[in-house]
């Protein structure tokens, strides 16, 4: 064999050994512990044209010793991450991740299983319907129930209205959706995904018809009123899409209102759990789930209030079959007509042709944790939320947007009370942006009702009342040294 060849194989060889992966792992065991202290920053004062700086760079021609590109990571790239970790850290809704399940990942990688037929993974096919059944039986759906992982809830939901629309005009796939397509029903407050699925499927936004909430849900009357006018228009409706857990607030939309309006007149009921459905883990909590059973199709999020890293998000369908025929897709080069194939493989099932083995870090945070662990963080993550609202309802110089449904809570800088709601607008968006460059903490923001409020999601299992409380005056502390500045 040629010198370069023989290089090479040396090199992939060494690069092969527990040694080398513990270059990797060591730098993400250090991360974890780092965070633990409370000492680092949460996050990066530097901006992204400032980091790419640093990486403006050429495309490397030849191999590097591994010290060097581990010590790249090391320098250039650990310093400005968001450590999730941080018990500091209440951003958005990505999970400091669940230890076991973060192991798993190098093995997810070097056994490369792909999920598109199950001759690709044979064990990791039969494991995706172990897993989905196990949720399926959580959600309270029966013997005829199935599902798909996806990358995330956007897919999920994605795919179950693909679904709906197969369920509507069956010959959509073949011959488009015409010029009177069905409508799309959804809360004020749904994710995008919803009106990016409507989209997607060629139903036109206009056919997307939002419902107003009331108390930031969807409001349940509304949703009646509006049923009855698209009848009285004989406009179809394809899907009622419900939130369980909303975004910026959440909130649970009244599944038990909602699901028998849509049983009453037939129409599919998408339930976008993607942040929510997690609640059917904890016995305190899901009760805010009452009603799901009506659902046809559920989005649900591991990679959210399950704390998997990402990527891990679920679709259960009711009616395993309204999954088989959504994607009524010929490939005779990879899927078979063959029966015992058609059961098992997930290709026909999904959006992606290429997929991970998600589901073997899922199914090591069932066998590591147990549903009575994990349904115990989630509680503690609402009590956290509960707690932060506590607090900032006894100080003077906030207020609460809600009253936290899980672990996220919306609330906003009020000072005194002499500023109008265009400069508490301007004023809290940049409380938000100083308090996450001083590195103490990290919150977002959003828009409610027309006005920018401060917005937390309480992810993390490390983060304690006092962590909350410290978070709370760092930010009084920076709308103080705000005012002096002006
Ligand atoms: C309610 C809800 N649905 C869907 C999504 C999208 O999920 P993903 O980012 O996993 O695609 C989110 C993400 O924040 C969400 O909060």
């Amino acid at each position: 064999m040629p010198r370069q060849e023989l290089d090479l194989l040396a090199i992939l060889e060494r690069d092969m050994s527990l040694e080398t992966a513990t270059h990797f792992t060591a730098l993400a065991a250090q991360y974890l512990a780092d965070t633990r202290e409370r000492e680092s920053a949460v996050s990066t004062g530097r901006s992204s044209d400032e980091i790419a700086e640093r990486f403006d760079e050429p495309i490397p021609l030849d191999a590097q010793p591994l010290e060097t590109v581990v010590g790249r990571l090391r320098d250039d790239v650990l310093p400005d991450v968001n450590r999730l970790y941080h018990p500091r850290y209440a951003g958005h809704q990505v999970s400091p991740p669940l230890p076991a399940a973060i192991w798993c990942e190098p093995l997810i990688g070097a056994l490369n299983q792909s999920l598109a037929v199950a001759e690709m993974s044979p064990v990791a096919t039969v494991l995706e319907h172990r897993v989905v059944r196990w949720m399926c039986e959580l959600a309270g759906l029966g013997a005829a129930a199935g599902g798909t992982l996806t990358s995330g809830g956007t897919e999920a939901t994605f795919t179950a209205l693909l679904a709906a629309r197969a369920a509507a005009l069956p010959d959509a796939w073949t011959n488009g959706v015409g010029t009177n397509p069905p409508v799309v029903v959804c809360g004020e407050h749904a994710h995008y995904a919803v009106a990016r699925a409507v989209g997607e499927l060629g139903l036109g936004l206009h056919n997307a018809v939002v419902v107003p909430s009331r108390g930031w849900r969807m409001d349940t009357e509304g949703l009646a009123l509006t049923l009855d006018s698209l009848a009285a228009q004989e406009r179809s409706v394809m899907a009622v899409v419900a939130t369980a857990g909303s975004t910026a607030t959440g909130s649970f939309d009244e599944l038990e209102a909602i699901g028998p309006l849509c049983h009453e007149r037939g129409l599919w009921l998408h339930v976008d759990g993607a942040h929510g459905a997690s609640a059917l883990l904890s016995e305190t909590h899901r009760d805010r789930l009452r009603g799901l059973a009506y659902a046809r199709s559920i989005a649900w999020d591991p990679h959210k209030m399950m704390l998997l890293p990402l990527s891990a998000g679920v679709l259960l369908m009711r009616e395993e079959k309204d999954l088989a025929t959504a994607f009524a897709q010929r490939a005779p080069y990879l899927f078979t007509g063959d029966e015992n194939a058609r059961q098992w493989d997930q290709g026909p099932r999904s959006f992606q042709c290429s997929r991970r083995a998600d589901v073997l870090k899922l199914w090591v945070a069932f066998q590591r944790y147990g549903v009575r662990m994990m349904g115990a963080l989630y509680d503690h993550l609402c009590a956290l939320a509960r707690s932060m609202y506590e607090q900032l309802e006894a100080h003077p110089q906030f207020e609460t947007m809600h009253e936290p449904e899980s672990n996220i809570l919306c609330f906003r800088w009020v000072g005194d009370g002499s500023f109008g709601d265009e400069a508490l607008d301007a004023f809290n968006r940049e409380l938000r942006e100083s308090y996450n460059r001083s590195g103490e903490g990290w919150i977002t923001g959003t828009n409610l009702a027309g006005r920018r409020v401060l917005r937390v999601t309480l992810m993390n299992p490390r983060t304690t009342t006092t962590d909350v409380a410290e978070i709370i005056d760092g930010l009084a502390r920076q709308a103080d040294v705000m005012r002096a500045a002006n």
